[in-house]
């Protein structure tokens, strides 16, 4: 174990401050600040509160993790940070900091991506990925069906919304029940009390002519907004929990009927379901339930590695630094829409000749000291680390 790749990760896309830091696919610390209820009087995540709120948080939430963790700076391989997706702000910060500590400590840099993120996290809970990976990811600015061969760098879309995600629109039906921001918990609780069939509300894009894997969400948004608008104007009570419950179905139904497909369609014979809505306690229970019917084997992280968290992005920056990718450049931008199919922002040089990516004899490059051995990668790092600002 002590030869698996020790990597801090830090996540600032949306509104929560993760640091987490495994070793390999060991977690060792996930502390999180959320500033989630400064949003919440708001309706939704305010970029500019939450930029701010990333800034204080960082450091006391790094300390934290390092404390948690009980290792020393010093001794990580390498720093991984949120490059993108998600607000330009916020992961600015992360990206910020990310440079600040790896050029201060020497180490490489790895910016990767929020969504590759969300499924590599299963790695902690549920062992090494198999390849290709089947991975239904779900938050609340993304709904996709990935095959990912390799989630390192083989990342392959095959559908995805054409219009709200699916952790949006439980946030807009939360909304329209006068339920707070974020809906989908709150939905999953008054749901658990509800009948799911009280109210048939559409499946989106399941027609026969249909893109068999993309997702529609507004359309049942809408015909929720509706119901619940014909309700309140004949006088009559909202039946807040069928409500919850058949909205829920309605969405869960979709997802994991369009995810088997895919497993079938494709041949894999596993599924993970990662992101903030895979968090949800019926989606859950009906992926275990088909999954098992279709022989199919669900890999689902505990709901707490579902939402944003730091040790993603470090189980991702570990499995980089396993597979001898490339470091990214210290001019590593926050690209706020950066593209599912990059799993991480190698460095320029690593991108024009790929030839010189040789992989370094001990698998991956342990600290500044032999990050020059046997490629050009970490070379950048190296040179910096010379002028070590706190030589650990
Ligand atoms: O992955 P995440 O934490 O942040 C993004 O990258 O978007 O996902 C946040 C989304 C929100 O829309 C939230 O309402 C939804 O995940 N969510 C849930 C549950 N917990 C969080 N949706 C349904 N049921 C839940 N239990
Ligand atoms: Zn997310």
């Amino acid at each position: 174990m002590a030869d698996e790749p020790l990597v801090l990760g830090i996540e600032t896309s949306c509104d929560e401050t993760g640091v987490g830091i495994v070793r390999g696919h060991t977690l060792l610390a996930d502390a999180v600040a959320s500033s989630v209820d400064t949003h919440a009087r708001f309706g939704g995540v305010v970029p500019e509160i939450a930029s701010r709120a990333h800034l204080e948080a960082m450091v006391p939430t790094i300390e934290r993790a390092l404390a948690e963790a009980g290792v020393a700076a010093s001794d990580l391989d390498g720093v991984a940070v949120t490059a993108g997706p998600g607000l330009a702000g916020a992961l600015l910060v992360g990206v910020s900091a990310a440079k600040a500590y790896a050029y201060a400590l020497g180490k490489p840099l790895y910016g990767v991506n929020h969504l590759a993120s969300h499924i590599c996290v299963d790695q902690l809970e549920h062992g090494a990925l198999p390849e290709p990976t089947m991975a239904l990811l779900v938050s609340g600015g993304h709904s996709s069906l990935l095959l990912a061969p390799d989630i390192t760098s083989d990342v392959r879309p095959l559908g995805a919304t054409i219009d709200d995600a699916a952790g949006e629109a439980f946030d807009k039906v939360a909304r329209v029940l006068n339920l707070g921001f974020p809906g989908g918990p709150v939905i999953d609780k008054y749901a658990r009390e509800g009948d799911p069939a009280a109210i048939a509300f559409p499946r989106g894009l399941t027609g026969p002519r249909d893109a068999v894997y993309d997702f529609s969400f507004s359309g049942l948004k809408t015909a929720v907004a509706r119901w619940v608008e014909a309700k309140r104007k004949a006088g009559e009570d909202v039946p807040v929990a069928d409500v919850s419950a058949s909205f829920q179905e309605a969405v869960v139904d979709v997802l994991t009927r369009k995810a088997l497909r895919a497993c079938r369609d494709e041949g894999v014979d596993h599924l993970m379901i990662g992101g903030g809505v895979a968090a949800n306690s019926r989606l859950r229970a009906m992926a275990e339930e088909r999954c098992a019917d279709a022989g199919v084997r669900l890999r689902v992280p505990r709901p707490k590695l579902c939402t944003d968290n730091g040790a993603m992005v470090a189980a991702l920056g570990a499995e980089m630094v396993a597979k001898n990718r490339s470091t990214s450049d210290w001019d590593l931008p926050a690209d706020s829409s950066l593209p599912v199919t990059e799993p991480h922002v190698p460095t320029a040089s690593a991108q024009a000749r790929p030839e010189q990516g040789a992989p370094s004899p001990r698998g991956y490059a342990h600290g500044p000291d032999d990050a020059h051995e046997g490629g050009s990668h970490h070379d950048h790092v190296h040179e910096l680390s010379r002028k070590n600002l706190y030589a650990p």
